[in-house]
């Protein structure tokens, strides 16, 4: 192949130690090689780690490790077995790189582990990889070639480094001349490959990049080319919104700016060393982190113009952070105690991370991976400051970050996120100046579970104003079992009855009934509960409440109103399978409930002992309060000390003795903590808490452990898990079988059943915001203003088109929260007079209703 032109484009492909170390990712290399070369007009240089483990054992020898003949056996015998296996001669291709090393062993510089020694052997790793790598591609009949990095690269020294680092861990320039360009376009193939991690020491001899070496050298060398991209190819698909390990639901990032990207690799992410975002930005070459294994998956794209939308990109967590507190009252308006302290860290070879103040006393972080904290240092570290204040080493901390542009414009969307650390002791909270992160420091025992939270309530609900869709790609559980396997809902069979129903008029609900009955289904078949009500409030409408008595749900009411109507809707239903469990009702609904026959629920020691005339002799069922809540947000969260529900455990003694006195027998035990919860085991632990109460209270005969049962509103939401959720009953159940078991969902059964219909009344575009306005608004639809819920939004009279249009929905009401979502994608075609289906809206739709601005209550239909 001839050589290209000096002016021809270039792309640099890395690929990492996992990437190297088997056959058929070999093949993929050479395949992705020749792709990017086959393209248009442009050359391709592969950059290569060392096969996996190899650095470590090289790092060993250079340390003088006792055994290092044998591991350089062991690295010769590896090398060759691998040459093997790639189906080369290891005696042809390798004999002379492995005499090499062999010789490194043998060195007379050896024994003083001089520094240049020791550059050269862990060079000896990317040598190898490169050397079988090209022989490998050759004979696959790729017309690839091989040049030294060292060639190429050269080590710079920088002011105050140390010798170590002038060696091991060197920085190198970033501006090449037009000759050393030309020199390489001279190059005969088209494609080459060459080392990561090592380069031309000043002195003629090898020196080495030190950590994250390969990534910076392929960033080196994008940067001196002016490529047209660098990809960092992986075995992970990229950066995510948080440790997938920690975080399975955490969403591939699809675009990021080198900012964002430095911080979020700083902050914790391991795919990418903060080092080597630096060449790619100063000359403003695009990078992508791409997973080998799955190179269809979009990755992660860093460049310098992404969107500039504020928004949390991601969550990370650091471990084994060290506090140290000063506190003096003589500090306030002295001037120099900063400098003071300072110096004292400086004398101890520590560098400072976070920073907060007050008049009496400074906090810092200390980040023990770059400050190499030993107990040592930090004690005499505090012996030299407590000669100048108060000291306390507060340790092992995490320090908790958010990521994302424009945090200060994010405060009031934080509130969540406020909500959540006020559980925890915090530390210290710290922004960095950049507008980048906000990062809480909490003990590390605290911070367990945490992560999954945050992450819920920030990027989990939509919350951000990034479109979704330009930055959040799939997430990681999606990525490796795929996208939950769901049906189609329904409304996608019935649109034309539907648009039958909008004809008439909108806004209007259409409720479900075969879905109603398959929800209710799929809870008659779990054993362990013997008792099943449905809570009316997520919806009353009487053709529901029928169905849903019919498949044998009691049905459990919070007022009077609800009562009557659930004697109205449901003729000659049993008071035995009504229940009634209130919250702050005013005494004569009780009077009214037991007048009814129904069994009432009663969740605090006041009503008992100012009414005694209403309780006496009665049979009751008490609520309790098991001390925490849990929801998919904290307005639906119904237990804790903030929370207005149940009676405090400390007091079911003192109510139990009360009801004794009354002649009330307590025979139901019950606790709803809330409402979308999304684990089953939940619940489990709730029977077991609750059952413990009931064995010291000995008239129970019911355990009711409440509602609460989420549904999948987003399509990346795992339906909610019954099997796990029955496993669980039926094994705590088990453990407490002479109690039985009542549940009183509503959710869960009506959600997913009902739609609500309305017309597109505009479509305006202002300042770069597309928005659709519809006939409906918070008032028929209140759950996105209230809690940022996510519903699905779709055309319905364009049912067929591609969702193609990024815009928010929006609704008629003079409130700015009158907003359905935010970038949101319909067909671009959207116009007035179509109709438009809020999904999942059969729970708390209607029910919750209101005609604010004077705004007609939505219709409602019922499809049978
Ligand atoms: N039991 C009691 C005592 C309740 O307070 C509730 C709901 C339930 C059962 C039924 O919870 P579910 O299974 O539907 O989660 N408007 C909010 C939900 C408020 C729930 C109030 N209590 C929303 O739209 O998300």
């Amino acid at each position: 192949m001839p050589a290209s032109p000096t002016g021809t484009p270039w792309v640099v492909l890395k690929f990492g130690g996992t990437s190297v170390s088997q056959r058929h990712r070999w093949d993929t290399i050479g395949r992705l090689a020749s792709k990017r070369a086959a393209g248009d007009d442009v050359r391709v240089l592969v950059v290569v780690s060392a096969l996996s483990g190899v650095t470590n054992e090289l790092t060993a020898i250079a340390a003088g490790a006792g055994d290092s003949a044998a591991r350089v056996d062991a690295l010769v015998a590896r090398h060759r077995e691998f040459a093997v296996q790639l189906g080369l001669d290891p005696d042809r291709v390798l004999a002379e790189r492995l005499d090499a090393l062999r010789e490194l062993a043998r060195d007379p510089r050896a024994a003083a582990q001089a520094l240049d020694w020791q550059a050269e052997v862990l060079a000896q790793g990317e040598l190898l990889s490169s050397t079988l790598g090209v022989a490998y591609l050759a004979a696959q009949g790729l017309d690839i070639g091989w040049l030294d990095a060292r060639d190429w690269l050269d080590a710079i020294e920088l002011p105050n480094q140390s010798a170590w680092s002038r060696r091991l861990s060197v920085s190198c320039r970033r501006e090449a001349d037009d000759a050393w360009r030309a020199r390489l376009a001279a190059q005969p193939t088209r494609l080459l490959l060459t080392q990561g991690f090592i380069a031309r020491h000043g002195d003629g001899g090898t020196a080495v990049l030190g950590r994250g070496g390969s990534d910076t050298s392929a960033a080196l060398f994008g940067g001196l080319l002016h490529a047209r991209c660098v990809e960092i190819w992986t075995d992970v698909p990229g950066m995510f919104t948080a440790n997938p390990r920690e975080v399975p639901d955490a969403r591939l990032l699809t675009r990021l700016d080198y900012a964002e990207a430095q911080e979020i690799a700083t902050t914790g992410a391991k795919v990418l060393h903060p080092r080597s975002l630096g060449p790619c930005r100063v000359s403003g070459v695009p990078m992508a982190i791409l997973d080998t294994e799955r190179p269809d998956l979009p990755g992660t794209r860093i460049d310098g113009d992404a969107s500039p939308v504020p928004g949390v990109k991601a969550i990370s967590r650091r471990n084994g952070i060290v506090l140290v507190s000063m506190e003096t009252v003589g500090m306030w308006q002295s001037v120099g105690f900063m400098a003071d302290i300072f110096e004292r860290f400086r004398r101890h070879g520590l560098s400072v991370d976070l920073i907060g103040t007050a008049e009496t006393n400074v906090t810092v972080s200390l980040d023990p991976s770059e400050n190499l904290v030993s107990t040592d240092v930090l004690a005499r570290l505090s012996e030299d400051l407590a000669q100048i204040c108060r000291v306390k080493v507060i340790a092992p901390c995490a320090a908790i970050t958010l990521v994302g542009r424009g945090m200060r414009s994010l405060l009031h969307r934080l509130s969540d996120v406020w909500a959540t650390f006020g559980q925890e002791r915090v530390h210290l909270i710290s922004q960095s100046s950049n507008d980048l992160n906000l990062t809480f420091v909490i003990d590390e025992a605290d911070a367990d579970g945490l992560l999954p939270e945050l992450h819920a309530e920030l990027i989990g609900s939509g919350a951000m104003p990034v479109a979704d869709g330009d930055v959040f790609g799939p997430s990681w559980r999606e990525i490796q079992h795929g996208r939950p396997q769901r049906a189609p809902a329904w409304w996608q069979g019935a649109r034309e009855r539907l648009l039958g129903l909008a004809a008439v008029g909108t806004p209007a609900y259409a409720y479900h009934l075969p879905t109603v009955r398959e929800r209710a289904c799929a809870l008659l078949a779990v054993a362990a509960v013997d008792r099943r009500f449905y809570a009316i409030k997520a919806n009353p409408h009487p053709a529901i409440l029928r169905t849903l008595a019919e498949e044998g749900f009691g049905l459990e009411c919070v007022s009077q109103g609800e009562l009557e109507h659930v004697f109205a809707s449901v003729p000659g239903i049993d008071p035995a399978r009504v229940l009634f469990t209130p919250s702050f009702a005013p005494r004569a609904e009780y009077e009214a409930a037991f007048a009814h026959g129904v069994t009432v629920t009663l969740d605090n020691l006041e009503a008992l002992s100012r009414w005694p005339d209403i309780f006496r002799g009665r049979d009751l069922w008490l609520r309790v309060d098991l001390g925490r809540g849990d929801g998919h947000h904290a307005k639906v969260v119904t237990g804790g000390a903030a929370s207005k529900f149940g009676l405090a455990l400390a007091s079911v003694d003192a109510f139990a003795d009360a009801a004794r006195a009354l002649d009330a027998r307590i025979t139901g035990i019950h606790a709803h903590l809330g409402s979308g919860i999304g684990q089953p085991r939940h619940w489990r632990e709730v029977y077991a808490e609750l059952a413990a109460i009931a064995d010291g209270i000995g008239t129970v005969d019911t355990i009711d452990i409440g509602g609460g049962l989420t549904i999948p509103y987003k399509p990346e939401d795992a339906p909610f898990d019954v099997v796990a959720w029955a496993e669980g009953l039926a094994e705590i159940k088990a453990a407490w079988p002479r109690y039985r078991l009542a549940i009183e969902p509503g959710r869960y059964l009506v959600a997913e059943a009902g739609v609500l219909l309305a017309r597109v009344t505009q479509v305006v575009e202002k300042l770069g915001v597309r928005r659709v306005g519809l006939d409906a608004g918070m008032n028929a639809l209140m759950r996105p203003a209230l809690y940022d819920a996510w519903h699905g939004i779709h055309n319905l009279s364009r049912h067929d088109a591609p969702a193609d249009m990024a815009c928010d929905v929006v609704g008629p009401i003079c409130e700015s929260s009158d907003v359905f979502g935010t970038g949101r994608r319909l067909p671009a075609a959207t116009a007035e007079g179509d109709v438009v289906l809020l999904a999942d809206a059969g729970a708390y739709g209607f029910a919750m209703a209101n005609t604010y601005n004077l705004r007609e209550l939505p219709r409602e239909e019922v499809l049978e």
